[in-house]
């Protein structure tokens, strides 16, 4: 996969895994590991599937609409480039706090429906419920924050609501923080997963 690593910590600390929104790149959201945690290494990668040009992390039938198939191939290669990753430029695999907007942050839900310790934390800007009717993997020790849009078209509060009862029963201890700009992810929100990261 296409990514940028830069190693602002020390291998031992942990590291900021950036996954952009539709039609993204690996350059959007490094402003946010600044905000989140200055002294963490980023990993940012961008999606390998492209919709009318635009990068993705998997593909869509429709809006809102997974491609299952294509969903469960996806989020197996970010596991295994996760691995290889750390592998190759020698950050903590068992650090990992993933960062995602919109189909990023789907992508890293993914990963937490499908893989045990596959992150650490993770910062979920307006997601959605990756699959729906599987078993979780125990997520005992992993803490998620999520942020949603009281208003946000694509992805309903009762989605993200939805989303954090999920999480929690397979163990995660998730919050949510509300906003009222619809789909935006907006620099209050980012504020407050930085206080919550802290
Ligand atoms: C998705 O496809 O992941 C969601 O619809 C959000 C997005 O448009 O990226």
């Amino acid at each position: 996969m296409k990514y940028i690593y830069e190693e602002k910590g020390t291998p031992e600390g942990p590291t900021l895994l950036l996954l952009h929104g539709t039609g993204g790149t690996e350059s959007d959201l490094l402003p946010l590991a600044d905000i989140i945690d200055p002294n963490a290494n980023v990993l940012s990668v961008r999606g390998n599937v492209l919709e009318n040009a635009m990068p993705r992390f998997f593909r869509r039938l429709e809006e809102g609409v997974f491609d299952e198939e294509d969903l469960i191939k996806r989020t197996e290669e970010l596991y295994e480039f996760l691995n290889e990753a750390s592998e190759k430029e020698g950050f903590d695999r068992k650090q990992v706090t993933a960062i995602g907007y919109s189909n990023g942050a789907n992508i890293a839900g993914s990963l937490l429906f499908h893989y045990k310790d596959s992150l650490q934390k993770a910062i979920l800007h307006h997601p959605m419920v990756p699959r729906k009717g599987i078993d979780l993997p125990d997520l005992t020790g992993t803490d998620v924050f999520i942020a949603a849009g009281n208003n946000d078209p694509m992805c309903s509060p009762e989605e993200a609501e939805e989303l954090q009862r999920l999480l929690t029963n397979a163990g995660a201890t998730v919050d949510i923080h509300w906003e009222s700009n619809g789909h935006q992810l907006t620099m209050s929100e980012v504020k407050a997963a930085a206080s919550w990261y802290a």
